[in-house]
């Protein structure tokens, strides 16, 4: 039977640990027999999304890009995982509804604790005036209702909140092995 593509849409803000959660668990999934893509968006926004800023608007188009092409890959039995903050319930609602196997992962993470990380150092230039429009410092984060799957990123390590993904996964069939 040929293996069905899905796509694990990560959402949380940043320093939450998208990026870190997604590149170990490709790696794990690959070693699977799994062929996985991951769609990130620092990576993104270098590419397909070079010409977008962090407007509402142009955070929803982003997501709706993203959601065409995750979807895309889905189809030829891909694991596409996606790494975006993605901080609006609508956008999030509009992708899950063109997405036919769609799983929310909430990286869950108090903005304190993302800000203390400061992986990027961007937290104090958003918090010193330097970025506008900086998600938990001066933009919003709606935090999803009814995830899927939530990790807590401030109570376990990387490892940990990759089994609870790989169990969710196997769980309901996602994954085999
Ligand atoms: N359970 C965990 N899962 C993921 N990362 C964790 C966890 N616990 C601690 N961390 C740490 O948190 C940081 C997360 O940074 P990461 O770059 O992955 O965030 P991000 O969500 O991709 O942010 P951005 O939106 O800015 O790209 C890393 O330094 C990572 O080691
Ligand atoms: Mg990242």
């Amino acid at each position: 039977m040929a293996e069905t593509g899905f796509v694990l849409w990560l959402t949380g803000v940043s320093g939450a640990g998208k990026t870190t959660i997604a590149s170990r668990l490709a790696a794990d999934l690959r070693a699977l027999g799994r062929r996985v893509d991951v769609l990130d968006g620092d990576e993104l926004r270098r590419s397909l999304c070079r010409d977008l800023g962090y407007s509402r608007e142009d955070r929803e188009r982003h997501a709706e890009r993203v959601a065409f092409v995750a979807e895309r890959l889905s189809r030829h039995g891909v694991v596409v995982i996606v790494a975006l903050i993605t901080p609006y319930r609508s956008a999030r609602r509009r992708v899950r509804e063109a997405i036919p196997r769609f799983v929310e992962v909430f990286v869950k993470c108090p903005i304190e604790v993302c800000a203390a990380r400061d992986v990027k150092g961007l937290y104090r230039k958003a918090r010193g005036g330097e970025i506008p429009n900086f998600t938990g410092v001066s933009d919003p984060y709606e935090a999803p209702e009814s995830p899927e799957i939530t990790v807590e990123t401030d109570r376990e390590p990387p490892d940990a909140s990759i089994r609870v993904i790989v169990k969710w996964l196997r769980d309901h069939g996602y994954i085999n092995g």
